[in-house]
């Protein structure tokens, strides 16, 4: 080209982009929404929730951990629960009685010093989890641990940390303060009811200890003879990241710990899946963003040599966003919170792939998942990344009531494993 015929389009090119608009409507933008729209199912005006679970015939359950939330810790007159079920659109009912949700004089133990949960093995202290295992009964994790008014959170006491199968007559496990530690938080509990799976034939549930002190690992029960034992303590895979931070709608989220700094979110193993064949378990830390699994078997064991045999057998998936709860629909597809996104996203354990199910700005923190023989994913949204556990510039507690339960349909017809 010519030294005068390309000052000429150049000429040409500069008049041209004058006449462009200069705005941002040219550009593109952030959707804010993907997949199957949100449909509201419940809004709570009450308690802090954290789970939900819904029975085959539609019930809705949900727990209210006095741990997250120091005005759900049930003291003698404040009407408290830690356990309700969903009765209207907008209000919920202690269950499976107001009784068993209040444990005599309260929640917390003052007689000891340091304070401590109340040590009751018939009542409800601080639950963190209901689940509906593939025959219809309801299952709660108790923790045993609740805050004071101070935002101190209680060890626990023997009797409190417990697995309480609500149907059934009697089907308490209590466990031994080696399998729950007084610094341990039973956080998420999966049921394999398969009759194979153990000696004893009523199957297994498998649960995270979650403790943001740091006695992370996985508690295996036997549901026939009621053992329990623990797999993986302190392994990286449990752990949080050090350091550990991840935003919620462009707000860093540091853990605020009651009377001392602010530090990082520490905490470790919680969301929980098998797989849909059940001889898999996916596991990530909130405090991270790598999602695990291991052979069930491999927890199953409890011989010698089963604790190393468990180590070698984990597999690290990468990465898979910021999570909470996690759940598995009869696809295989493991779902879990991408919270930063905004989204929920799901793991295929075939392909090895994560993705976005589901965007919308309606969502912040995901806390737990519950699919419906329906066809249906349930799950709560409950701003618990606004509250008071998490430090923030503006202000020490952001959440706006009311919290939410939301459900989408399942891809391709999906619908609840049933492992029994
Ligand atoms: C707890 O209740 C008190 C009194 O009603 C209220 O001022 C405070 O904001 C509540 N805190 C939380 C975390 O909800
Ligand atoms: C609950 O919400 C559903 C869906 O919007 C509605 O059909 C139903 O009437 C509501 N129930 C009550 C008791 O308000
Ligand atoms: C409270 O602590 C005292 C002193 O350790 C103990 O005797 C009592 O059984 C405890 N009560 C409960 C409900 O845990
Ligand atoms: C149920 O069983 C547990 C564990 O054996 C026991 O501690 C508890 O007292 C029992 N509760 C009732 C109501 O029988
Ligand atoms: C249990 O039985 C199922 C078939 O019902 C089989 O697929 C599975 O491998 C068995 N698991 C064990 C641990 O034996
Ligand atoms: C919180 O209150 C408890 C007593 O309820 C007390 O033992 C503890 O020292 C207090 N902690 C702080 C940080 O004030
Ligand atoms: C992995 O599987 C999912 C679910 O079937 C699918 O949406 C995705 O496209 C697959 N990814 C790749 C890279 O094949
Ligand atoms: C879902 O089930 C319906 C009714 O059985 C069927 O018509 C449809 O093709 C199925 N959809 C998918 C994606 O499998």
């Amino acid at each position: 080209m010519s030294a005068s015929r390309f000052l000429a389009v150049a000429a040409f090119g500069l008049l041209c982009s004058a006449q462009r608009p200069f705005s941002t409507s040219e550009l593109i933008r952030d959707p804010g929404v993907y997949g199957p729209p949100l449909e509201l199912v419940h809004l709570y005006y009450d308690s802090f929730p954290t789970g939900i679970a819904v029975s085959a015939s539609g019930r809705l359950f949900s727990n209210y951990p006095g741990a997250l939330d120091q005005n759900d810790t049930y003291a003698p007159g404040n009407g408290r629960y830690t356990i309700a079920e969903l009765v209207s659109n907008t209000t919920e009912s202690p269950y499976p009685s107001a009784a068993i949700n209040s444990p005599p004089g309260g929640a917390i133990n003052y007689t000891t010093y340091p304070p401590s949960g109340a040590g009751y093995s018939d009542y409800f202290i601080g639950s963190q989890s209901i689940v509906i295992d593939a025959l219809d009964r309801a299952w709660v994790l108790d923790t045993g641990r609740v805050q004071t008014p101070n935002g101190t959170l209680v060890y626990a006491t023997y009797g409190g940390p417990k697995l309480v199968g609500i149907t059934l007559t009697n089907n308490t496990i209590v466990f031994p303060t080696t399998v729950a530690f007084p610094d341990s938080y039973l956080n998420d509990v999966r049921f394999d009811l398969r009759k194979n799976v153990t000696a004893s034939g009523k199957g297994v549930a498998y649960i995270t200890d979650s403790s943001v002190e740091g006695r992370n690992g996985i508690i295996i029960v036997d549901l026939g003879t009621g053992e329990s034992w623990r797999h993986l303590d302190g392994h990286p895979s449990v752990r949080p990241e050090q350091q550990y931070l991840s935003f919620q709608w462009g707000v860093p989220l540091y853990a605020n710990n009651a009377g001392k700094p602010f530090g990082y979110n520490s905490f470790g193993a919680d969301g929980i899946s098998l797989s849909a064949d059940g001889e898999t378990l996916f596991w990530k830390a909130v405090g991270s963003r790598y999602l695990f699994s291991i052979p069930t078997a491999r927890l199953r064991d409890n011989s010698a040599t089963s604790e190393v045999m468990a180590q070698g057998a984990i597999t690290n998936h990468g990465q898979t966003g910021q999570s909470d709860g996690f759940e598995v629909d009869s696809n295989g597809y493991i779902y879990h919170g991408n919270m930063e996104q905004n989204a929920i996203g799901f793991f295929n354990p075939a392909n090895g792939t994560d993705q976005i199910y589901v965007r919308d700005p309606l969502i912040n923190w995901v806390d737990t998942f519950s699919t419906g023989t329906d066809g249906y994913l349930y799950f709560t949204v409950n701003q618990l990344d606004f509250g008071p556990g998490f430090y923030s510039n503006a202000g020490p507690d952001r959440r706006v009531k009311p919290w939410a339960v939301f459900r989408v349909p399942l891809p391709y017809n999906g619908t609840k494993v049933l492992l029994c």
